[in-house]
């Protein structure tokens, strides 16, 4: 099924190729075409990374050709400066230039990462032992905010410490996984989407969300970044800390898993016939629960229930999700980009596509993305 579901998805990529040309694809907005966009925005990288996936898993030259033209178009989006000013450069730049690195050992595409992890540093605040999410230094709120998406963006620094032996990336990337758990994640394993600290004193004032339910509530994506970006964390720090911060995060995943395995948005979204799912969220906690699981013992009590959820995940994904007409261009339909704002809340999203594809390669056995290494 797994393999079966990878060649579908690499047909498909290879026939989207001609139709997106150098843009990027974004959501499909309604109808079955991915809305195409120059790299600016946080998520040209999950094209790029589909485009490495399938060259890895079929040697076509076609799929290396367009990712090293993407990845061309990340230098000078780099050399421009064009919309850097945000954390989600280690989206950007582990998906395309790092996994071009990894794919092929191509010095230009390390020192282009390596430029893009520092450009990331610009947004360490050492007072405030965090690394700014949005908006500019000192403004207020946002200056002094953290969200749990960002766990996924420090695996870029990890790796940088790891090329350069310098160990401030090292110490920024760990010092905010402290504050994400110690702030983001709350006692019963679920997660706040923001928290916020007095600029001035450092001292908590609370948790509030952008694209959840409320602000109490566990934006489903949140949590999925969470439980991922803890697992990777503890790939680079061996901290037990970061390892049990994932499976907390995703054992409270699991127990609120709705019987065919993929989730709605939030978790505390009252539930009706309308209430929109998020395929997305679901996609990228699979690949959190594959890497968690495979740092677990044999006999380590959580193994089975974490590779049966994701198992069960993925089987509805590839069997409920993927699209019944050849004409939308994406691999997973039902993923919600912003519910409450009314942003693509019912269609495809690419980064759903790229975590569902790398969910794939995981399970046979193939490349398990590009996050480390
Ligand atoms: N990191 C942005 C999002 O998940 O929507």
């Amino acid at each position: 099924m797994w393999d079966k579901a990878m060649e579908q998805a690499a047909d498909k990529t290879k026939r989207n190729i001609g139709r997106f040309g150098d843009r990027f694809p974004q959501v499909t907005d309604g109808g079955p075409a991915y809305r195409l966009i120059p790299n600016d925005d946080w998520i040209n990288g999950f094209w790029t990374g589909i485009l490495w996936l399938c060259y890895e898993r079929t040697g076509d030259e076609a799929f290396r050709l367009a990712a090293r033209r993407a990845v061309e178009s990340f230098r000078e989006r780099l050399e421009r400066n064009v919309v850097m000013d945000h954390h989600d450069i280690g989206f950007l730049y582990s998906l395309s230039s790092k996994a071009q690195w990894i794919v092929e050992k191509d010095e230009n595409a390390r020192q282009l990462t390596l430029r893009a992890a520092d450009a990331l540093m610009k947004r360490w605040r050492p007072r405030l032992g965090l690394i700014q999410a949005w908006g500019k230094e000192g403004e207020p709120v946002n200056g002094g905010r953290i969200i749990i998406d960002c766990m996924m963006n420090l695996p870029l620094l990890y790796w940088a410490h790891m090329q350069t032996g310098d160990r401030r990336y090292l110490e920024a990337a760990s010092a905010h996984a402290d504050k994400s758990r110690r702030f983001l994640v709350r006692g019963d394993g679920s997660s706040y989407h923001t928290f916020i600290f007095d600029q001035e004193t450092g001292d908590a004032v609370g948790g509030a969300t952008h694209q959840g339910y409320r602000n109490g509530s566990t934006w489903t994506r949140g949590q999925a970044w969470g439980i991922y970006g803890f697992a990777l964390s503890y790939r680079y720090t061996g901290r037990p800390e970061d390892l049990d911060t994932a499976r907390r995060m995703a054992k409270h995943f699991v127990r609120r898993l709705p019987e065919d395995g993929v989730v709605y948005w939030d978790f505390d979204a009252p539930v009706g016939p309308d209430t929109k799912r998020d395929s997305s969220a679901s996609a990228i906690a699979a690949c959190g629960l594959h890497e968690i699981v495979g740092h677990l013992p044999a006999d380590d009590p959580d193994r089975a229930l974490l590779q049966e959820a994701l198992e069960r995940s993925m089987r509805s994904l590839v069997r409920d999700y993927t699209p019944r007409d050849p004409a939308v261009q994406g691999f997973i339909e039902h993923g919600a980009y912003g519910v409450l704002g009314g942003a693509s809340v019912d269609d495809c999203l690419i980064w759903g596509d790229y975590f569902y594809l790398e969910a794939l390669s995981r399970l046979t056995g193939g490349r398990k993305g590009y996050w480390y290494e």
